[in-house]
Protein backbone atom coordinates (compact mmCIF):
# COMPACT_ATOMS: atom_id res chain seq x y z
CA UNK A 1 0.00 0.00 0.00
CA UNK A 2 1.45 3.17 -1.17
CA UNK A 3 0.55 6.44 0.31
CA UNK A 4 1.43 9.98 -1.59
CA UNK A 5 1.36 13.15 0.87
CA UNK A 6 3.04 16.48 1.14
CA UNK A 7 6.60 16.99 2.30
CA UNK A 8 6.91 18.10 5.58
CA UNK A 9 10.62 19.30 6.80
CA UNK A 10 10.87 16.45 8.68
CA UNK A 11 11.21 14.32 6.17
CA UNK A 12 14.25 16.43 4.32
CA UNK A 13 16.76 13.69 5.69
CA UNK A 14 15.35 10.62 4.12
CA UNK A 15 14.22 12.61 0.43
CA UNK A 16 17.91 13.78 0.27
CA UNK A 17 19.07 10.24 1.05
CA UNK A 18 17.17 8.62 -1.25
CA UNK A 19 17.92 11.06 -4.17
CA UNK A 20 21.84 10.44 -3.38
CA UNK A 21 20.96 6.38 -4.19
CA UNK A 22 19.32 7.44 -7.08
CA UNK A 23 22.34 9.69 -8.38
CA UNK A 24 24.73 7.22 -6.93
CA UNK A 25 23.61 4.03 -8.20
CA UNK A 26 21.36 4.80 -11.02
CA UNK A 27 21.83 7.77 -12.81
CA UNK A 28 25.95 7.16 -12.58
CA UNK A 29 25.06 4.80 -15.11
CA UNK A 30 24.71 7.39 -17.63
CA UNK A 31 26.56 10.67 -16.07
CA UNK A 32 30.27 11.13 -15.23
CA UNK A 33 31.00 11.05 -11.87
CA UNK A 34 31.42 14.59 -11.49
CA UNK A 35 28.17 15.79 -12.73
CA UNK A 36 27.06 12.93 -9.99
CA UNK A 37 29.02 14.95 -7.43
CA UNK A 38 27.56 18.34 -8.48
CA UNK A 39 24.55 16.74 -7.84
CA UNK A 40 24.61 15.14 -4.47
CA UNK A 41 25.88 18.14 -3.54
CA UNK A 42 23.19 20.25 -4.79
CA UNK A 43 20.66 18.33 -3.06
CA UNK A 44 21.46 18.65 0.30
CA UNK A 45 18.61 18.34 3.07
CA UNK A 46 18.50 21.90 4.25
CA UNK A 47 18.20 22.13 -0.43
CA UNK A 48 15.60 19.99 -0.24
CA UNK A 49 13.84 22.48 2.11
CA UNK A 50 14.47 25.22 0.40
CA UNK A 51 12.83 23.73 -3.18
CA UNK A 52 10.21 22.38 -0.93
CA UNK A 53 9.06 26.11 0.10
CA UNK A 54 9.26 26.97 -3.56
CA UNK A 55 7.34 24.28 -5.05
CA UNK A 56 4.59 21.43 -3.89
CA UNK A 57 6.84 18.68 -2.88
CA UNK A 58 5.35 14.97 -2.25
CA UNK A 59 6.65 12.20 -0.72
CA UNK A 60 5.50 8.28 -1.50
CA UNK A 61 5.58 6.16 1.73
CA UNK A 62 5.06 2.51 2.51
CA UNK A 63 6.94 1.33 5.49
CA UNK A 64 9.22 4.94 5.11
CA UNK A 65 9.60 6.97 2.32
CA UNK A 66 10.09 5.64 -0.68
CA UNK A 67 9.92 8.32 -3.35
CA UNK A 68 9.48 11.92 -3.82
CA UNK A 69 8.10 14.35 -6.85
CA UNK A 70 7.86 18.26 -7.14
CA UNK A 71 5.20 20.38 -8.89
CA UNK A 72 5.39 23.61 -10.46
CA UNK A 73 2.50 24.05 -12.12
CA UNK A 74 2.19 22.21 -14.91
CA UNK A 75 5.88 21.27 -14.18
CA UNK A 76 7.45 17.99 -13.11
CA UNK A 77 10.52 18.54 -10.51
CA UNK A 78 12.97 16.13 -8.50
CA UNK A 79 11.69 12.79 -9.47
CA UNK A 80 13.15 10.00 -7.35
CA UNK A 81 12.20 6.73 -6.70
CA UNK A 82 14.51 4.67 -3.75
CA UNK A 83 16.09 1.94 -5.89
CA UNK A 84 15.33 -1.13 -3.85
CA UNK A 85 11.62 0.15 -4.68
CA UNK A 86 11.73 0.95 -8.07
CA UNK A 87 9.71 -0.67 -10.50
CA UNK A 88 7.06 -1.23 -8.33
CA UNK A 89 4.52 1.54 -9.87
CA UNK A 90 5.77 3.95 -7.50
CA UNK A 91 7.22 6.24 -10.06
CA UNK A 92 3.66 6.19 -12.30
CA UNK A 93 1.95 7.08 -9.22
CA UNK A 94 3.94 9.46 -8.15
CA UNK A 95 3.67 11.14 -11.64
CA UNK A 96 -0.03 11.20 -12.55
CA UNK A 97 -0.59 12.50 -8.51
CA UNK A 98 0.89 15.79 -9.78
CA UNK A 99 -0.73 15.22 -13.36
CA UNK A 100 -3.96 15.31 -11.62
CA UNK A 101 -3.79 18.24 -9.88
CA UNK A 102 -2.33 20.42 -12.89
CA UNK A 103 -5.83 19.14 -14.77
CA UNK A 104 -7.76 20.65 -11.29
CA UNK A 105 -6.11 23.59 -12.11
CA UNK A 106 -6.32 24.17 -15.28
CA UNK A 107 -3.21 23.13 -17.02
CA UNK A 108 -3.73 21.09 -20.30
CA UNK A 109 -0.27 19.95 -20.55
CA UNK A 110 2.59 18.74 -18.46
CA UNK A 111 6.29 19.48 -18.75
CA UNK A 112 9.76 18.18 -17.57
CA UNK A 113 13.12 18.29 -18.05
CA UNK A 114 14.12 14.81 -17.93
CA UNK A 115 17.80 13.09 -17.00
CA UNK A 116 18.97 10.89 -19.99
CA UNK A 117 18.20 7.82 -16.90
CA UNK A 118 14.45 8.67 -16.86
CA UNK A 119 13.82 9.35 -20.51
CA UNK A 120 12.64 6.35 -21.39
CA UNK A 121 10.14 6.06 -18.03
CA UNK A 122 8.56 9.57 -19.19
CA UNK A 123 7.92 8.22 -23.23
CA UNK A 124 6.23 4.69 -20.92
CA UNK A 125 4.10 7.36 -19.37
CA UNK A 126 3.14 9.11 -22.41
CA UNK A 127 5.37 11.76 -22.81
CA UNK A 128 6.59 13.19 -26.06
CA UNK A 129 9.56 14.48 -26.61
CA UNK A 130 10.41 18.16 -27.26
CA UNK A 131 13.70 18.91 -27.26
CA UNK A 132 17.35 18.04 -25.91
CA UNK A 133 19.15 20.67 -23.84
CA UNK A 134 22.21 21.05 -22.36
CA UNK A 135 21.97 21.78 -17.98
CA UNK A 136 24.68 22.45 -15.36
CA UNK A 137 23.77 19.00 -14.72
CA UNK A 138 24.88 17.30 -17.95
CA UNK A 139 22.10 16.37 -21.23
CA UNK A 140 18.41 16.65 -20.10
CA UNK A 141 15.12 15.24 -22.43
CA UNK A 142 12.34 18.43 -22.26
CA UNK A 143 9.36 16.21 -22.83
CA UNK A 144 5.30 17.34 -22.31
CA UNK A 145 2.09 15.41 -22.14
CA UNK A 146 -1.16 16.21 -23.05
CA UNK A 147 -3.94 16.28 -20.08
CA UNK A 148 -7.46 14.93 -20.74
C1 LIG B 1 12.73 7.02 -13.22
C2 LIG B 1 12.09 6.55 -11.92
C3 LIG B 1 11.52 7.76 -11.17
C4 LIG B 1 10.97 5.54 -12.24
O1 LIG B 1 10.30 5.18 -11.03
P1 LIG B 1 9.72 3.67 -10.83
O2 LIG B 1 8.91 3.68 -9.59
O3 LIG B 1 10.85 2.71 -10.91
O4 LIG B 1 8.80 3.52 -12.11
P2 LIG B 1 7.44 2.65 -12.23
O5 LIG B 1 7.65 1.35 -11.53
O6 LIG B 1 6.29 3.49 -11.80
O7 LIG B 1 7.39 2.40 -13.80
C5 LIG B 1 6.27 2.76 -14.61
C6 LIG B 1 6.48 2.18 -15.99
O8 LIG B 1 7.66 2.77 -16.57
C7 LIG B 1 8.60 1.73 -16.86
N1 LIG B 1 9.94 2.25 -16.53
C8 LIG B 1 10.40 2.62 -15.31
N2 LIG B 1 11.67 3.09 -15.42
C9 LIG B 1 11.99 2.97 -16.72
C10 LIG B 1 13.16 3.27 -17.46
N3 LIG B 1 14.25 3.80 -16.88
N4 LIG B 1 13.14 3.03 -18.80
C11 LIG B 1 12.05 2.52 -19.40
N5 LIG B 1 10.90 2.21 -18.75
C12 LIG B 1 10.89 2.44 -17.43
C13 LIG B 1 8.22 0.56 -15.99
O9 LIG B 1 8.67 -0.65 -16.55
C14 LIG B 1 6.71 0.68 -15.98
O10 LIG B 1 6.21 0.15 -17.18
P3 LIG B 1 4.81 -0.66 -17.32
O11 LIG B 1 3.87 0.35 -17.92
O12 LIG B 1 5.14 -1.78 -18.23
O13 LIG B 1 4.38 -1.10 -15.96
C15 LIG B 1 13.13 5.82 -11.00
O14 LIG B 1 13.67 4.72 -11.65
C16 LIG B 1 14.26 6.72 -10.53
O15 LIG B 1 14.17 7.33 -9.48
N6 LIG B 1 15.37 6.80 -11.31
C17 LIG B 1 16.58 7.50 -10.89
C18 LIG B 1 16.37 8.96 -10.63
C19 LIG B 1 15.94 9.72 -11.86
O16 LIG B 1 16.52 9.64 -12.92
N7 LIG B 1 14.88 10.53 -11.64
C20 LIG B 1 14.35 11.37 -12.66
C21 LIG B 1 15.06 12.68 -12.70
S1 LIG B 1 14.47 13.63 -14.12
Amino acid sequence: MVTIRRFDNADAHAVAGIIERCLREVNSRDYPSEIIERMCVHFTAQRVQELAAQRQMFVAETDGITGTISRAGNKVHSMFVHPTSAGRGIGRLLLRHIEALAVTDGYDHMETSASITAHDFYRRLGYVDVRSIETDFGLNHILRRDLP
